[in-house]
């Protein structure tokens, strides 16, 4: 089945649909399995969400969760590390069990074992119902940078230049963005029974024409996902600007 394509107005409009997305989750399943992602674009998103726990018109209570990546290096109480951005934008926020969050641990000393016991996790929690992500204007996914392979799985990569100039712009200087990071793997995104990806802004159109238009390939991780048979991409009208009608 291709990919449904939602193109809305703006960013509010995106953050608007993407909240009603994981609503309808959750009310579907009080204790569904949610895949989360960080970065600027969700960032709404998890206002609408907070707005509609406050509303008493979601409770996430029962709801798990499970992240897609980590910088390695970085302790989860750091400001910019994933962890971090998960309590401040949506956990501190809402109901969640901080037992029911999972993100991976960026000090881990043994990092293969750190990424076996993710893959472990998901699997044990019977996989993910309803990943959420964003796209790099490589055309990356979680930590999945041009190169990673279909089949993919949790591992610890090598970030590029391009998504450490991209992310610079929220640490002090370029030289602190981390240069590993623990990332689920594509393979490992394609098993969720859903797929809801967000992009907003005109700076994300190259990357999602790819992903949509482009050949699929390892060039562009995000464009695997037209495999997936559940998959929507929500987007605003700059982000959709380099799509061919
Ligand atoms: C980071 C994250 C990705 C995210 C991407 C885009 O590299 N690892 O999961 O999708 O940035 O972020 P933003 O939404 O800030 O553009």
């Amino acid at each position: 089945m291709p990919v449904h394509l939602q193109i809305v107005e703006d960013e509010v409009d995106v953050a608007r649909a993407a909240s009603q997305h994981v609503c309808a989750q959750v009310r579907e399943r009080s204790d569904a399995v949610l895949g989360l992602a960080t970065g600027s674009t969700p960032e709404a998103t998890y206002a609408e969400l907070v707005q509609l726990y406050r509303e008493r018109a979601l409770s996430f209570a029962r709801v798990r969760s499970v992240n897609l990546d980590e910088y390695c290096g970085l302790d989860g109480a750091h400001e910019q590390s994933y962890r971090h951005y998960m309590q401040t934008h949506l956990f501190d926020r809402v109901d969640i069990r901080p037992w029911n969050t999972l993100i991976p641990d960026g000090l881990a000393a043994d990092r293969e074992a750190e990424c076996r016991a993710y893959e472990e996790r998901i699997c044990a929690l019977g996989g993910v119902d309803l990943w959420l992500l964003g796209i790099g204007s490589n055309g990356h996914i979680a930590f999945n940078e041009p190169g990673s392979s279909r089949d993919s799985r949790t591992r610890c990569v090598q970030l590029t230049a391009e998504t450490i100039a991209d992310n610079s712009r929220l640490f002090a200087a370029s030289t602190e963005v981390p240069r590993r990071a623990f990332t689920v793997g594509v393979g490992t995104i394609l098993e969720a029974r859903r797929v809801l990806l967000l992009a907003t802004g005109a700076h994300k159109a190259r990357a999602v024409a790819a992903a949509l238009q482009g050949d699929p390939g390892t060039h562009c991780p995000a464009s695997f996902l037209r495999e997936h048979a559940h998959c929507t991409f929500v987007i605003d009208r700059p982000a959709a600007s380099m799509l061919e009608s």
